[in-house]
């Protein structure tokens, strides 16, 4: 009963805060049409007053004009793929190779953003949950956003797969032949772990891939751990982590990716089988014998961990900042307080930049006037 009447609530409150949401883009983008050097004043100029209160409208159409203003919303953010240099809100610089970079455009939809999960996700706060509280979103659930949001900021493909369950090892390893999977229909796969998400959600990948020299040869690049002891494989080098994939598509990626989960087999490694479900699973069947077979430094690249893996709030533990991929291992609460951040920043200095746009009607300068008012005078407001 009790469950009914929540589930009533929701109902009734949930196209309330659709328009909400929809009137604060449509404020923000009517005053985006006015400036001269925007490109979509024609997606912008579509849109009219009538449609405030087309609360009938069908959810196809909905989504479609998220898809259109979430893009918009961005846009005067967006760092260009082959800036020379990106600088990070910390006033760290970060400058491309000297070499011509490979990627000058967009790579668009021949990249996928990968979530990859076997659990239902269905409780309160998740994913698959039709409806959410945002008091009560889940980690998991913000960091996914999170990824959805930076592919539509920049027009790449986003899919969660509800992977099917291994029999004979540790969930973890389902990312593996669900990358290859994808890898069949796009060139590009980045697949992010729930608990990490992009900081910048204007810096695109395509700069990434350039800054990380991601060439022809490349079939994945992968962050490396922490360098700790119980991070290391057993010929001593640290580990690499697979809460963030690069791969991208060729005959060799994907025999990477089937020779690795066989790995388990022990046809073609010695005690590979140990990582079934021993931690750390198919990253550990990667570090200790996958990257020896193949080109180290061109073929599988090892991102640093400072760069692409940990988090600010354990970096002077670790050596980790997470600067472009932030991986909260530990703090997986604070993936929700990433996806505010990645928002609301944006979202703050858009309505800053309407404010002013629209000075002479939001602002009275009443400072030529001294109070009390003389006779006579007023403030006009
Ligand atoms: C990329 O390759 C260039 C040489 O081509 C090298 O100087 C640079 O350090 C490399 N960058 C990274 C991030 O590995
Ligand atoms: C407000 O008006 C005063 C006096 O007229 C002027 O000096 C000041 O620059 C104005 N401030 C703004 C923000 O327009
Ligand atoms: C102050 O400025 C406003 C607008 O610029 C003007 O209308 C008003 O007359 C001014 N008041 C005085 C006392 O100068």
């Amino acid at each position: 009963m009790s469950s009914d009447r929540k589930h009533f609530r929701q109902r009734c409150t949930w196209p309330i805060s659709v328009a909400a949401v929809t009137v604060v883009f449509f404020v923000l983008f009517y005053a985006y049409d006015n400036r001269p050097f925007s490109a979509d004043s024609s997606v912008i100029a579509s849109y009219s007053h009538v449609e405030l209160s087309s609360s009938s409208e069908s959810s196809e159409s909905r989504l479609s004009d998220t898809q259109h203003l979430i893009p918009l919303l961005y846009k005067p953010f967006l760092h260009s793929v082959d800036a020379p240099r990106f600088v990070s809100d910390n006033g760290d610089t970060y400058e491309l190779p000297e070499n011509p970079p490979r990627f000058t455009q967009s790579l668009g939809k021949k990249i996928l953003l990968l979530d990859v999960d076997t659990r239902p996700l269905d409780g309160e706060g998740g994913m698959l949950s039709e409806s959410i509280q945002y008091e009560t979103m889940t980690p998991h659930t913000a960091g996914m956003l999170n990824h959805y949001l930076y592919a539509m900021v920049h027009g790449y493909d986003y899919k969660f797969v509800r992977s099917p369950s291994y029999t004979d090892r540790h969930q973890t390893w389902v990312k593996v032949p669900m990358i290859r999977e994808a890898l069949k229909t796009y060139d590009y796969v980045v697949f992010v772990d729930a608990d990490a998400v992009f900081p910048h959600t204007h810096l695109p990948l395509e700069w990434l891939f350039n800054y990380w020299n991601i060439t022809e040869e490349t079939l994945v690049a992968m962050a490396l751990d922490p360098n700790a002891d119980f991070n290391k494989d057993q010929r001593g080098n640290t580990n690499l982590n697979t809460g963030f994939i690069i791969a991208q598509a060729s005959p060799r990626t994907t025999e990477m990716f089937n020779v690795w989960e066989d790995c388990v087999t022990d046809d073609k490694f010695d005690k590979c089988s140990k990582w079934r479900y021993e931690w750390s699973h198919e990253q550990a069947a990667f570090s200790n014998f996958m990257r020896y077979e193949y080109q180290r430094g061109s073929e599988v690249i090892e991102l640093s961990c400072t760069e692409a893996n940990g988090y600010p709030q354990k970096a002077a533990e670790s050596g980790c900042h997470g600067e472009f991929v932030r991986h909260f291992w530990l703090g997986k609460e604070f993936a929700v307080d990433a996806l505010r951040d990645t928002v609301s920043r944006y979202m703050a200095l858009r309505l800053h930049d309407t404010f002013h746009e629209n000075i002479n009607v939001a602002m009275v300068n009443a400072t030529n006037t001294t109070l009390p008012l003389k006779a006579g005078e007023e403030v006009v407001i």
